[in-house]
């Protein structure tokens, strides 16, 4: 082995770095002649995939994926092939091929379609822990001028170019771990006595504001896009008693921070029988399951993003609990202060550290390099760049949001930098309970113990991730919920079948809604959660 373990690069490398040889590019392949389609109708579903590579130790296995990144040193190439369940390093010796074939691979461009044949060994250092020392290949579909190199872009460029940034590493580990969670959140209310409810997307009734809705045409009759599935998920608890929906969700919030969508994907349960504190502890046994999941499931993805993995590990119940009332206490107080002084401090010496990181990078530059090292530095840079960007509109924002927090006044909504202080205060998720009945929503029950507040909660994940969860135990007293719906201007002949849940057997019950996007920034530590769904929907813009 011992001549291939000099190049074996980490899953981190291969984030910063992507193909670079430079002779790859502008040149035109034919596909092989042979015919590949033969090979895939033969092998059927039955393909060598990268993530099964364990069990075909000694064997020959045909790969079937495209050239992630490649790089030779004369009369060997180590090709990384990506098949949609891993990355894999083929060692291509010459002499071991015939030469015209080691001259087309030489040639490949990042992102060729090709099937791959070889011998499975183990390598610790190679990516995957698995590598092929190949036999044979055979080119499906040459590309060239693949558009996202390392010497990259900006994320506008990534986000309209977003068709081919999916295969990129980072848009792969999410869309796993995403995968892992949807699976997680269905499995969870499945074997609790739920059942799935699919409710409507064309909606005549505001649910969670009119300002936010989107407004649809529906053959004439104004319609909007659903905010939520929880008004005809009430209908459906009062039939079924443990429900739940899961699906797109729409608000045209304009709001363009790093945690709104305009589309957006909430599972929603609703329970006939329930009280707040039934909700809570519901709440954080789910938060505590999906967690668990995919820490299980996704190890190696996290760890590629970068993840906290150490803080996910403790997220288990009972989570901490805060009355609003608490909430605005200790946004006022001086503990908050002194923390944000000492958070700007920090913020400040980190900047300082990247600063001299970059300074260090830019004289390597100077001298001389291989054309990889360059790119490999390029890559390093714009990362640290952009980490520098990030820090510095946090020191930015540190005396604006310890203004806002110092002069809270009780009865306002929380706004995103005051959730984001709490958050950051704790190591595990918050419930904040009881808000003011003027920032909430018509639907919330009055608590009869304190008519100002209602009986509702917010779920704040920690380190400054903010809200995930919105939920609430609903008013079901009939004349209580009119004077609600006229008190927020609303028309109460648009909600005459809701009402009727509170004519016919009305029960206490309640629910809450997770937005899947916002959980994935909190467990894979992404700053922004258009990064978190595979097809964004922004409020200033749609790229594909
Ligand atoms: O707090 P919200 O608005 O609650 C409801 O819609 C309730 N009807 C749910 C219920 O009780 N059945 O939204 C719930 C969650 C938020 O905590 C957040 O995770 C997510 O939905 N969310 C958004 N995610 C991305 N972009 C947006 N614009 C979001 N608005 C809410």
């Amino acid at each position: 082995m011992g001549c291939f373990s000099q190049i074996k690069p980490s899953y981190d490398e291969l984030l910063k770095y992507n193909s670079s040889d430079e002779n790859r590019l502008n040149i035109t392949l034919q596909p092989s002649p042979d015919n590949v389609n033969e090979e895939i109708q033969m092998a059927g579903d039955s393909k060598s995939r990268i993530s099964e590579l364990k069990n075909s130790l000694g064997r020959q296995v045909t790969l079937f994926g495209w050239l992630y990144q490649a790089r030779s040193s004369g009369k060997i190439q180590f090709l990384i092939i990506r098949d949609g369940t891993g990355l894999c390093q083929c060692i291509v010796e010459k002499g071991k091929i015939s030469d015209e074939l080691f001259e087309q691979l030489k040639r490949l461009g990042q992102e060729s379609s090709l099937t791959v044949t070889g011998t499975v060994r183990e390598e610790q250092r190679s990516v995957g822990s698995y590598e092929l020392a190949v036999t044979d290949a055979k080119i499906i579909s040459p590309a060239t001028d693949y558009p996202i190199t390392p010497k990259s872009h900006g994320v506008d460029f990534l986000l309209r170019n977003r068709h081919l940034h999916l295969r990129s590493q980072r848009q792969w580990c999410i869309g796993k771990t995403r995968h892992t969670l949807i699976d997680a959140i269905r499995r969870f209310f499945n074997d609790n006595g739920f059942t799935l409810i699919d409710t409507p997307i064309f909606t005549a009734m505001a649910a969670e504001g009119e300002q936010t809705l989107f407004e649809a045409d529906y053959f004439g009759t104004p319609m909007h896009l659903t905010q939520t599935g929880q008004l005809h998920l009430e209908a459906a608890a009062m039939s079924f008693g443990r429900v739940y929906c899961f699906g797109p969700t729409f608000r045209a919030e304009k709001s363009k921070t790093r945690r709104h969508l305009t589309e957006f994907w909430m599972v929603e349960p609703e329970l006939a029988f329930i009280d707040l504190g039934g909700l809570l502890e519901l709440a954080e046994n789910f938060v505590s399951f999906i967690v668990s999941e995919v820490l299980r499931e996704n190890k190696d993805q996290l760890e590629t993003l970068g993840a906290d993995i150490a803080a996910l590990e403790k997220i288990k119940p009972p989570f901490y609990r805060l009355t609003y009332t608490e909430a605005v206490d200790i946004l006022t107080s001086q503990k908050t202060k002194d923390f944000l002084a000492q958070q700007l401090e920090q913020l400040k010496d980190e900047k300082q550290q990247i600063e001299n990181k970059i300074g260090e990078l830019e004289n390597k530059q100077a001298g001389q390099l291989k054309q990889w090292q360059k790119d490999k530095m390029a890559a390093e840079l714009i990362e640290l760049n952009s980490e520098l960007a990030e820090v510095n509109t946090k020191i930015e924002n540190n005396p604006k949001h310890a203004k806002l927090a110092a002069e809270f006044q009780w009865g306002k909504d929380l706004g995103g930098s005051d959730e984001t202080i709490i958050s950051q205060m704790h190591d595990k998720p918050v419930f904040i309970t009881h808000y003011p009945k003027q920032a909430k929503a018509f639907y919330m029950k009055t608590d009869h113990e304190n008519e100002k507040v209602v009986l509702n909660f917010d779920l704040l994940a920690p380190a400054g991730f903010g809200e995930i969860i919105g939920g609430s135990v609903r008013e079901d007293d009939y004349e209580l919920l009119v004077s609600r719906i006229k008190e927020q201007g609303l028309d109460a002949q648009n909600y005459e079948w809701y009402l009727d849940l509170r004519k016919y057997g009305s029960v206490p019950h309640g629910g809450f809604g997770l937005g899947v996007e916002r959980t994935i920034a909190w467990l894979t530590g992404e700053q922004h959660i258009r990064q978190c769904i595979a097809f964004p929907r922004m409020m200033d813009k749609v790229y594909i």
